[in-house]
């Protein structure tokens, strides 16, 4: 099985994650994996790591890809079910997911929160559930429009944050991945300015010690998602608690990926 993410080495290397939402096709993710291969020079992995999100019927052809043609990118799913096995038509499980040795899965993306009304309840049981077969969760966190307005937007994302880990035990908390993902700042070209992401992530990062200590809280990586783009990665890396971002619409196309990848790894690409 996967080795578990998030000891504190790991906060030293960028990362980035391209979450394709429902796009690309199986035959479309063959294509992307190559270009994004040819596209992002292997020296530039030392400080990246690389993770891209197809959806569920590309990851067995991602895993082909990255396994036997030794890729440097790394791959996961977008979502996995609460549930173990059993009556739930459509779900696919972690034991499903660690078969295919995925790297990492979302768990609580707002896109989920809103169109399936998955709540605290369920996000904690689906990172558990992830947990319990050694994947990492990717754990979205954030606000809406409203809730931003009102600046109650720390005490919302840290009370998600604390929902979603309930008897989560610190050894498995190291190894999750926190993204904060203001909801009025996805997909909509409206991203948070680095200091306000840098100030929400922050704020998750001291939740993470009140509780589970310092140890943990030094080891967990913190994302941030929501119209980042190869213009505006720079700034938003460079901040203190950000660790790398989590990345819709400019993850579709493989050479602006490829190019945001290799500036957050404190390159470029021409
Ligand atoms: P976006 O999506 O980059 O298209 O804003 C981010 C996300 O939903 O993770």
């Amino acid at each position: 099985m996967t080795p578990p993410a998030g000891t504190a080495t790991n906060r030293s290397r960028r990362l980035i994650v391209g979450n394709w939402k429902m796009n690309l096709t199986h035959a479309d993710t063959v294509g992307y994996l190559q270009k994004l291969a040819r596209g992002l020079p292997a020296r530039y992995y030392h400080n990246v790591e690389v993770v891209v999100l197809p959806p569920f019927t590309a990851i067995r052809s991602a895993q082909t890809m990255v396994l036997s043609d030794g890729f440097m990118m790394t791959y996961g799913a977008q979502d996995v079910s609460q549930h173990e096995s059993g009556a739930y038509t459509g779900e696919v499980s972690g034991a499903m997911l660690a078969e295919l040795r995925c790297r990492y899965v979302v768990v609580g993306h707002s896109e989920r929160r809103q169109h399936h009304h998955e709540d605290d309840t369920v996000v904690n049981a689906k990172v558990r559930a992830a947990l319990a077969h050694g994947i990492p969760p990717i754990l979205c966190v954030g606000e809406g429009l409203e809730v931003r307005d009102a600046d109650s937007h720390i005490g919302h994302c840290t009370a998600q944050l604390t929902a979603a880990l309930e008897k989560v035990i610190p050894e498995e908390a190291a190894t999750v991945v926190v993204a904060y993902e203001p909801v009025w700042a996805i997909g909509t070209g409206r991203v948070a300015g680095p200091s306000e992401a840098q100030e929400v992530c922050a704020a998750l990062r001291t939740t993470l010690g009140e509780l589970y200590g310092q140890t943990v809280a030094g080891a967990v990586r913190v994302l941030y998602g929501g119209s980042v783009k190869s213009d505006n990665i720079g700034e938003i890396v460079a901040e203190r608690d950000i660790d790398g971002a989590l990345i819709g619409g400019a993850s579709i196309d493989p050479d602006e990926f490829a190019k945001l990848c290799a500036i957050a790894a404190g390159g470029s690409l021409r």
